[in-house]
C-alpha cells in the first residue's frame, strides 16, 4: 500500500481477480485470564484484515514466554483461546513460532484474500459522507485501571465482551454499502487514527462529541487520571490537528485519544447510504454508531463540536 500513507495490513496482488492481504501484530497481556488474552489478540489480529476489507483465511501464532517463570498451561490457555476465535472466524491455524522470552507475547499473523479493486484504504473519504464506528471507546484506559486494581467487574466484562469481539460481521455489512475508507481503531485511539483518513484523503473531519460511543467507566477512570501512556502519547502527537468545543470535558478529550485493543471499524459511507446501511446492522444485531462526518475544509483536521 505505500509508505506515503501507511494503512493496516499489506497487499499483493497474485492475479487478476486475486489478492493477499497480510498482517501481524502481538503484544503483552492486557487482562488477566489466559484464555481471555487469547481470544483478544486473535480478534486483534484479525482486524487488520477486516479492515482492508479482506476475508482472512490462514493465521500463524507467534509467542514469547518466560519458561521456568509462568506454568506452561498459560500458555496452552492462551493458543486455546487464540484458536477458538480462529475457529469463529473459520481461518485455519497453519504454524507458528514460539521463543523464550522475559515477557509474555502472543499475536499472530493473519493472511487473507480480497480482490485487487475492491481493497478499502483509509484514502477515499469524500465530502458530505458520513462516519461510522463500530465499538465503544475507552478499553485502554480501563486496562490501566485493572492494573492499579481498581477497574470494576462489570467495566472488566464490558471491555473483554467488546474486544473479543470479531470485526467480521460488521466489515461484511459495510462491503454491501461501497464504503470510501476504512480503518480499525487501535493503538493511536480515534482521533490518531481518523487523522490518519484525513491526511490520506486529504479531507477534514467533524466529530459530534455527545454521539461518540464509550464506556462510561472509562471517563470516571480518567477523571481519576488513570490514562495509559500511550495515550499522553497520542494527545501531544495529535492535538495540533484538533480543534474542540469549549463545553467538552477533559476526560473525554483523554478517552478520544485513548489506544484501543481490538477496538472497532471507522469507516466512511455515502449519506444516501447510512440509513440502510444502520438497518442492516441492526437487523444482524451489531452495535454501530454515527459519530460525525466528512468535510472539504479544514483539510487534515478534525474538529470536535
Ligand atoms: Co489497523
Ligand atoms: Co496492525
Ligand atoms: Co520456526
Amino acid at each position: 500500500m505505500g509508505l506515503e500513507s501507511p494503512d493496516d495490513a499489506g497487499v499483493y496482488q497474485i492475479s487478476a481477480d486475486t489478492a493477499l492481504v497480510q498482517t501481524v501484530d502481538f503484544f503483552t497481556p492486557i487482562v488477566d485470564d489466559p484464555f481471555t488474552f487469547g481470544q483478544i489478540a486473535a480478534a486483534n489480529s484479525l482486524s487488520d484484515i477486516y479492515a482492508m476489507g479482506g476475508r482472512p483465511i490462514t493465521a500463524m501464532n507467534i509467542v514469547g514466554f518466560p519458561l521456568g517463570k509462568l506454568d506452561i498451561d498459560i500458555l496452552k490457555e492462551i493458543l486455546r483461546g487464540g484458536l477458538e476465535k480462529l475457529a469463529e472466524a473459520e481461518v485455519v491455524l497453519v504454524g507458528g513460532h514460539s521463543v523464550e522470552d522475559q515477557e509474555l507475547k502472543y499475536g499472530l499473523s493473519v493472511t487473507g484474500l480480497i480482490h485487487p479493486k475492491k481493497v478499502l484504504t483509509k484514502q477515499g473519504a469524500q465530502a458530505g459522507d458520513v462516519l461510522i464506528l463500530t465499538k465503544p471507546l475507552g478499553t485502554g484506559i480501563i486496562a490501566t485501571a485493572l492494573k492499579g486494581g481498581l477497574a470494576s467487574t462489570a467495566a472488566m466484562k464490558k471491555i473483554v465482551d467488546s474486544m473479543t469481539t470479531l470485526n467480521r460481521k460488521a466489515a461484511e455489512i459495510m462491503q454491501d454499502f461501497g464504503v470510501h475508507a476504512c480503518t480499525d481503531i487501535t493503538g493511536f485511539g480515534l482521533i490518531g487514527h481518523a487523522y490518519e483518513a484525513a491526511r490520506a484523503g486529504s479531507i477534514g473531519i467533524c466529530l459530534h462529541a455527545s454521539s461518540i460511543p464509550v464506556f462510561p467507566e472509562a471517563l470516571e477512570y480518567a477523571r481519576m487520571g488513570l490514562v495509559p501512556g500511550g495515550g499522553h502519547a497520542n494527545r501531544s502527537f495529535y492535538e495540533p490537528f484538533v480543534e474542540y468545543r469549549d463545553t467538552i470535558s477533559e476526560e473525554l478529550r483523554d478517552i478520544l485519544y485513548d489506544p484501543q485493543t481490538s477496538g472497532g471499524l471507522l469507516f466512511s459511507v455515502a449519506k444516501e447510504k447510512h440509513k440502510s446501511l444502520l438497518k442492516k446492522f441492526k437487523r444482524a444485531q451489531v452495535e454501530v454508531f454515527v459519530i460525525g462526518e466528512v468535510a472539504d475544509k479544514p483539510k487534515e483536521k478534525i474538529i470536535i463540536i
